[in-house]
């Protein structure tokens, strides 16, 4: 979603901002802009579409004097993402400067009463009207207009804010939308994202709700909008430079896809006990009577952390015999939710920022939930605002399309499942065959990756195809969702996930030989049911990629493609049943001549409701 950047300091502004929205470019967007502040005073450029184009745009220009400004990536919600509307925006004296992230619910009202007072609203956007609101409150110190203007305004946003009048003072304010400050040495920054500073310093403050922060090259104060003081808490970031580059591979999806073996042993790493078969997660902050008094769990997520989160209830409920409901995140607050004490609310999100889930987190913890957090992005919203959690140490995934925090949060599930079941009926014994079975997924997922070229191959047979249907049974119906997930979103052929049974209840009638089918068909105590429906496939002349447990070679003469994935305990068999089918998406994807990395309309994070 929008992505914001900031720097004051000693060096070439121009340079680290532009580089900085590249690193930004990820989170999804569909126009640019820069404000930079120069001797003349405001340089503002902005373009509809990919930085590309914005670079175009500012290619004659000469900042090299300039060390000082702000730029933005805008996903559009109000007003169509033309160069108009794109950020920053700009007072009608042109002297001060704004990127918004978020949505300012009472724009309507201030557009009317900032209109009365004599203003020009030049664009269709919310944002526009918050420039004129600060210009509106501003009387010689920046920082107070902001916090005026802040006070009038309903929704949420991040903001960065600079203006001639105050060279080397930047202002940054947080409601409901992530912004980070960079702690650099002479210079400092602000950003939506940690990934658009870590060249320049991994020491980082994550602002809260209500903080407004007063930045210059020198120091960072911050405040509340109520004018309270506050201490700032710096962290260090862990991730790496390298981690957020494409390290030879030809996209980031490709690269997130290969580096599951390695991501799916940080998500465990000092989590297997071999010994008694529990696994440790002290993040949970439960004791193991806490952990027996639990009598509900709702997992509650969006898009493929909601997938997840079914995988989860299935985990759950077998292993531990705890009820469990999945929501989604967007639902849940919206339909009365029976919630009290003795339910825990488990929030999983890889970026720990998607605004749904974080409003099902705040209404679950206000009717009495305990609250936990499954999270990849380490001092994000949801992470900070749990009882407890598990982060799933996936590292930065830049491919719009989830790959290796879908497997790191299934695995991370199961250790959670696992543990549960142990703190009731399952034995030691039992716990203990599932760790070593959880130890031995990352080294299947490699040989699974062995095969890309084969699944590539795979690939050239179906990248035509307007529609593909994904089955699956049990445990492995949301493997199928996700599945079909993952092919829609990156290469945009409609596809559609079913348990594999339901096929006959409405999707068997779109079966042709147009029809490719992706049937997940392991050797589990349905797969002869499975196999029916593959038969039932067949006999409409529908074409079927199944992948298949090692060793079924009888499947082979019954369906076009094969995958085999390695054996492993049934409840496992997600982690790796999703690999080929993240390969196959992915390859599909490329030859269709699609952006892989950012597919069209989408956004990485999405911190609007
Ligand atoms: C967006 C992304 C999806 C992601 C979903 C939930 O739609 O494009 O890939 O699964 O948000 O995001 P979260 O960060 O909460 O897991």
């Amino acid at each position: 979603m929008c992505g914001i950047v900031g720097y004051v300091g000693h060096k070439k502004a121009l340079p680290i901002l532009m580089k900085g929205l590249k690193r930004l470019e990820y989170r999804g967007y569909d126009s640019a802009g820069i404000a930079l502040l120069t001797e003349a005073g405001l340089l503002v450029a902005k373009s509809a579409g990919k930085i590309a184009r914005l670079e175009e745009a500012i290619a004659g220009i000469n900042a090299d004097d300039c060390n000082h400004g702000i730029a933005h990536t805008r996903w559009a919600t109000h007003g169509e993402p033309t160069e108009l509307n794109a950020h920053p925006h700009i007072d009608n004296n042109n002297e001060i400067a704004l990127v918004h992230n978020g949505i300012i619910e009472n724009y309507r009202t201030l557009k009317e009463f900032l209109i009365r007072q004599g203003y020009e609203i030049r664009t269709d956007t919310d944002t526009e009207i918050l420039v004129h609101l600060i210009r509106f409150h501003y009387h010689g110190d920046l920082t107070e207009a902001v916090r005026n203007a802040l006070n009038q305004v309903e929704g949420t946003y991040g903001i960065a804010v600079i203006s001639s009048m105050h060279p080397g003072l930047l202002i940054a304010s947080r409601m409901g939308s992530p912004l980070v400050i960079g702690d650099g040495d002479g210079e400092n920054l602000v950003a939506s994202d940690v990934s658009a500073m870590l060249e320049h310093t991994n020491r980082v403050v994550y602002m809260e709700d209500g903080e407004i922060a007063t930045v210059t090259a020198d120091s960072f104060d911050i405040t509340t909008i109520q004018n309270v003081k506050i201490t700032p808490t710096v962290e260090e970031v862990t991730w790496t430079l390298d981690e957020i580059e494409k390290a030879g591979y030809d996209h980031f999806m490709q690269k997130e896809i290969h580096e599951q073996p390695t991501t799916l042993r940080n998500a465990v790493r000092g989590r297997l006990n071999f010994e008694d078969g529990i696994p440790r997660l002290d993040g949970l902050n439960l004791q193991y009577d806490e952990l027996r008094q639990i009598e509900r769990i709702i997992i509650t997520g969006c898009g493929t952390s909601w997938h997840a989160a079914s995988i989860g209830e299935y985990l759950i409920e077998e292993l531990a015999r705890v009820p469990v409901e999945v929501e989604y995140a967007s639902e849940f607050r919206y339909r009365s939710p029976i919630v009290d004490k003795k339910t825990i609310l488990l929030a999983v999100s890889q970026s720990g920022e998607t605004a749904d889930t974080l409003a099902a987190m705040r209404e679950a913890r206000n009717r009495g939930a305990t609250v936990l957090g499954l999270v990849n992005v380490v001092g994000s919203t949801i992470a900070r605002e749990s009882d407890g959690g598990v982060y799933i140490h996936a590292g930065p995934e830049i491919g719009v399309a989830s790959t290796k925090a879908f497997t790191s949060q299934v695995m991370v599930l199961t250790l959670i499942a696992t543990l549960l079941g142990r703190m009731r009926h399952l034995s030691v014994q039992q716990g203990r065959e599932l760790i070593q079975s959880i130890e031995k997924i990352p080294y299947q997922v490699e040989s699974i990756l062995q095969g890309e070229d084969r699944i590539a191959r795979i690939a050239t047979d179906y990248y035509k195809s307007g529609n593909c249907l994904y089955l699956g049974r049990g445990i492995n119906f949301p493997t199928a969702l996700e599945g079909a997930l993952k092919l829609k979103e990156i290469s945009y052929i409609h596809a559609e996930g079913y348990p594999a049974a339901e096929m006959k209840h409405g999707p068997i009638a779109l079966i042709d030989e147009n029809m490719p089918v992706v049937v997940i068909a392991l050797k589990d105590p349905v797969h002869d049911k499975v196999m029916s429906n593959i038969a039932e496939v067949r006999a409409r002349n529908g074409r079927v990629v199944a992948i298949a447990s090692e060793g079924d070679t009888e499947i082979a003469d019954h369906v076009n493609e094969v995958i085999y994935i390695p054996k492993t305990n049934r409840l496992l068999t997600p982690l790796l049943a999703i690999i080929p089918l993240q390969i196959l998406a992915y390859h599909i994807a490329v030859m269709r001549g699609c952006n892989v990395d950012q597919p069209r309309n989408l956004a990485k994070s999405v911190t609007v409701e």
